[in-house]
């Protein structure tokens, strides 16, 4: 654990991670790193750099990537990993986290989470407010899990898949790396193909 943290994203996305980081109370100072330099500052909080500088703090910072897109995320989270960069992981101290529960490096989990007992998550992966993830999950990494979703036990989500807000996966289903939820989608099947699916149950969004 490093003194200072740097968020690298200063957007919405960013603010409520930067609000994690200040509950848990870890840092002596936080800061964040965006490539749009006419963000000076977000939440009270100074934009020191872009992601190019990441190098000049290898020594005093840890780091978290704070991109909403997955792939975006991946591309610079496993940059800064390559590069030898402490990245860390993010937990909202009322995040109530089961027993034998594993959390990858820079994953958020953010206000309002249950994780239940055995479930595995991913390198970098947003699991984002009040979602609700049932026992013996495997969520591959940079998934994003939105706000309110409810995944029953032993679901799998593959890798880089976005599963939309207030969505529900069925217990024991799989979904394929690449996979779009919609918002308020229910999921009772495996999904073999990566694509966009919608609706109650959901159906291929074909275009
Ligand atoms: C699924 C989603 C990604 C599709 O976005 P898109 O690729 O731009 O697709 P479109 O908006 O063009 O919609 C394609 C079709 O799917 C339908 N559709 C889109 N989202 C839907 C949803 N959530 N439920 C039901 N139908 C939906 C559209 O009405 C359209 O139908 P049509 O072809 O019959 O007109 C998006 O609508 C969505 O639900 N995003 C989730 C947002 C979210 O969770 N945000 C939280 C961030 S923290």
């Amino acid at each position: 654990m490093k003194d200072i943290l740097i968020i690298i994203g200063a957007s919405g996305h960013g603010k409520v991670v930067a609000d994690i980081a200040i509950k848990m109370n870890k840092w002596q100072s936080i800061a964040f790193f965006d490539d749009d330099e006419s963000i000076k500052a977000s939440m009270g909080l100074k934009v020191i750099g872009n992601t190019t500088d990441a190098y000049i703090y290898i020594d005093k910072a840890d780091f978290f990537v704070a991109i909403g897109n997955n792939a975006t995320r991946e591309k610079v989270q496993e940059k800064l990993m390559d590069e030898g960069m402490s990245v860390v992981s993010l937990i909202h101290p009322s995040a109530v986290i089961g027993t034998d529960v594993e959390i990858g490096i820079g994953t958020a989990v953010m206000a309002g989470v249950v994780i239940n007992s055995s479930s595995k998550i991913g390198k970098g992966c947003i699991i984002n407010t009040s979602s609700s993830l049932d026992h013996d999950n495997v969520i591959e990494d940079y998934v994003h899990i939105s706000p309110g979703v409810n995944l029953a036990g032993t679901v799998k989500i593959g890798k880089g898949s976005w599963i939309g807000i207030g969505s529900v996966v069925s217990n024991n289903v799989n979904l394929c790396s690449g996979c779009k939820v919609g918002a308020g989608a229910v999921v009772v099947k495996d999904i073999t193909e990566s694509g966009t699916y919608v609706g109650v149950p959901v159906r291929r969004v074909v275009r």
